[in-house]
């Protein structure tokens, strides 16, 4: 079928929906300066300008599981594995706090090094040093007791990425071990406990499809969560998928925009990905409707080695070049980065 791309972003914009097709045809457009033009002026409705900051600590690259497309995989003997410590982590906190960030993120692989007796602790410490900022963690999949125990220690926020909606692409993108129906259930629970929840994808992962994007839009219609981390899939040597196609920058930007258009209240992060596919990427997912970055805090010392894929960028500086080098760029494009906790405005 035939659509006029305009008509279907005004629809968009209007009905917060669309049909499977009409979604597709949307994903899949070339040249959409007005869908991009219109996903800024939601955004505008409700952030003005302001882009907010989250500090990121890349903990851990350990990890016990074995994604096909991540260079943390367990099976990938090439690299270099690094844990930090819990005075080490709230060192980059601190740098961070005096940066100005009010927000961390701390992501790290599976790694079974850190129980949740030690998470806990991490986190409250974290919160006692600074009651005044949120702490998201990005651990992946963990029990409902697990979770329960970070909430109580203070956690605000989890990021967990759904990765695929699609069972039959989610079995060719991990291996048996890992279940799409366990990814679910962490997610609902972590909805249950009260946290602020982040889901999201990759856009261009090996095998996906036009039906699948469609199935992870709908997906996230029915999570409803606070946050959607998308970025394009970027291959990594030490991986199955090596020798795969990198994903589509346009289509990564047009998605962007939909999902702006049909939860203009996310948080919507312009990630390191899409600043790796292209040098203005982040810029770029800014002025389609995203409204958060993430600069790196971690210790320059591990920051090359915390390789999900070929090429990251912001492996060379320390985290106060990092944080200005983002505050030019968002200004650059017409926004303000700001550094409160930047709570989601349903
Ligand atoms: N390319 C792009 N994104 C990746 N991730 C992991 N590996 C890759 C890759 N090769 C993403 C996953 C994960 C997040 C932390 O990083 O979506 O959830
Ligand atoms: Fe581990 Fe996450 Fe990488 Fe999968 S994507 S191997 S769970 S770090
Ligand atoms: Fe990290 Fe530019 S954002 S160096």
């Amino acid at each position: 079928m035939n659509f006029n791309i305009n008509k279907l972003t005004d629809k968009l914009r209007n009905m917060r929906d669309l049909s499977d097709a009409e979604l597709a045809a949307l994903i899949d457009a070339q040249d959409c300066d007005y869908l991009h033009k219109t996903a800024d002026a939601v955004r505008r409705e409700r952030y003005g300008i302001d882009v907010y900051t989250r500090g990121l600590i890349e903990f851990t690259n350990y990890c016990k599981n074995n994604c096909y497309y991540c260079g943390l995989r367990k099976d990938n003997t090439s690299l270099e594995r690094y844990r930090l410590t819990k005075e080490q982590i709230l060192e980059c906190v601190h740098t961070g706090y005096t940066l100005g960030f009010r927000t961390w993120v701390l992501q790290g692989g599976e790694d079974m090094y850190y129980s949740d007796e030690y998470i806990c602790e991490i986190v409250s410490a974290l919160k006692a040093a600074h009651p005044d900022c949120a702490v998201t963690l990005s651990i992946g999949e963990k029990s409902y007791e697990s979770y329960e125990a970070y909430r109580r220690a203070g956690a605000d926020r989890y990021l967990l990425r759904h990765e695929t909606a699609d069972d039959t692409h989610y079995r060719s993108l991990h291996p048996d071990s890992m279940q799409s129906e366990n990814r679910r259930r962490c997610l609902q629970d972590l909805k249950r406990l009260g946290y602020q929840v982040g889901s999201g994808f990759m856009v261009g992962s090996p095998h996906q499809t036009l039906e699948n994007l469609v199935a992870d839009l709908r997906f996230l219609q029915e999570l409803d969560p606070d946050m959607i981390g998308i970025g394009p899939f970027l291959p990594h040597a030490d991986t199955p998928f090596g020798g795969e196609e990198k994903g589509s920058l346009s289509r990564c930007l047009n998605l962007i925009a939909i999902l702006r258009l049909m939860f203009p209240y996310a948080l919507i992060p312009a990630t390191t990905a899409l600043g790796t596919i292209h040098p203005l990427g982040r810029e770029m997912g800014l002025k389609a409707g995203a409204n958060v970055v993430m600069p790196n805090l971690s210790p320059k010392g591990v920051r090359e080695l915390y390789t999900l894929y070929d090429n990251k960028i912001c492996t060379g500086e320390e985290a106060a070049e990092c944080r200005s080098c983002l505050d030019k760029r968002v200004k650059g494009v017409g926004y303000r980065l700001v550094a409160d906790i930047g709570n989601v405005k349903r």
